[in-house]
């Protein structure tokens, strides 16, 4: 895996966004995996003030995000659809039909989980794959366990993520227990893996890049990947 430590979010995100940048003008119609989380938001801002001052293009571009909560809908302010929406989105120029996010309000949580599992197959693997990382090292919602799922899943989130995300909500109570998660397969079949983390999880992707390789610190698979990039920021 390879390290690039920043000083600032905002060198992390410019880093990250020239990755970008360089590979969208190699192939126009790249498969972008994309996340959310607040360490993502830097990238997402460079990407949008590239795309305003045209030097990068997103028209042909398709993505399909990691993950989304069960149980809350595209309209809630903390649902990753409108996470994707407002910070990314409608904020550069690809073709709103392009990107997609599991339904997290889908009556039938299994066929919504086939229903993504095909959407990426047709697609194909990611040409990117953005990653953030859980304090507990989990990828997407991939939690700690002792196994992982082949496929996209429904998951109980773990405590600790549910206490991290608590800050997003305004009630700890309302945060949802479930979710929707691409698999951890689906994220090692990306070509090339971009992980963006913020100071405060030094520690966490250091076990993760250095410690052993288990499915008790998702990220730590990453090691096995030919292609991963850690950006961090020292802020
Ligand atoms: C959520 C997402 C993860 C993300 C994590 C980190 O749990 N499901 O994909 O990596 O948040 O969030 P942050 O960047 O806010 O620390």
């Amino acid at each position: 895996m390879k390290l690039i430590e920043t000083k600032t979010k905002t060198e992390m995100g410019v880093t990250a966004a020239e990755i970008f940048k360089d590979e969208i003008a190699k192939k126009h119609d790249l498969i972008l995996g994309l996340a959310t989380g607040s360490s993502p938001i830097p990238l997402y801002n460079e990407l949008a003030a590239m795309c305003s001052a045209g030097s990068i293009d997103f028209s042909q571009v398709r993505s399909y995000n990691l993950d989304e909560y069960v149980g809350i809908g595209g309209d809630h302010p903390q649902s990753y659809g409108y996470f994707m929406e407002q910070n990314l989105f409608s904020r550069i120029n690809i073709d709103k039909n392009n990107t997609f996010l599991p339904n997290g309000l889908a009556d039938d949580l299994d066929a919504e989980c086939a229903r993504y599992d095909k959407l990426i197959e047709n697609f194909g693997f990611a040409d990117i794959q953005l990653l953030g990382i859980g304090p507990n090292g989990h990828i997407g919602f991939n939690e700690p366990a002792g196994l992982f799922s082949r496929n996209t899943t429904v998951v109980e989130l773990a405590e600790d993520t549910i206490d991290a995300n608590s800050r997003f909500f305004d009630d700890p109570s309302e945060v949802p227990r479930t979710a929707i998660t691409m698999s951890v397969r689906h994220i090692m079949c990306a070509a090339k893996i971009i992980l963006v983390a913020n100071g405060n999880k030094k520690e966490i992707v250091d076990k993760a890049m250095n410690g052993e390789i288990t499915s008790y610190i998702p990220a730590s698979v990453l090691q096995m990947h030919p292609d991963a990039t850690v950006v961090i920021s020292e802020e």
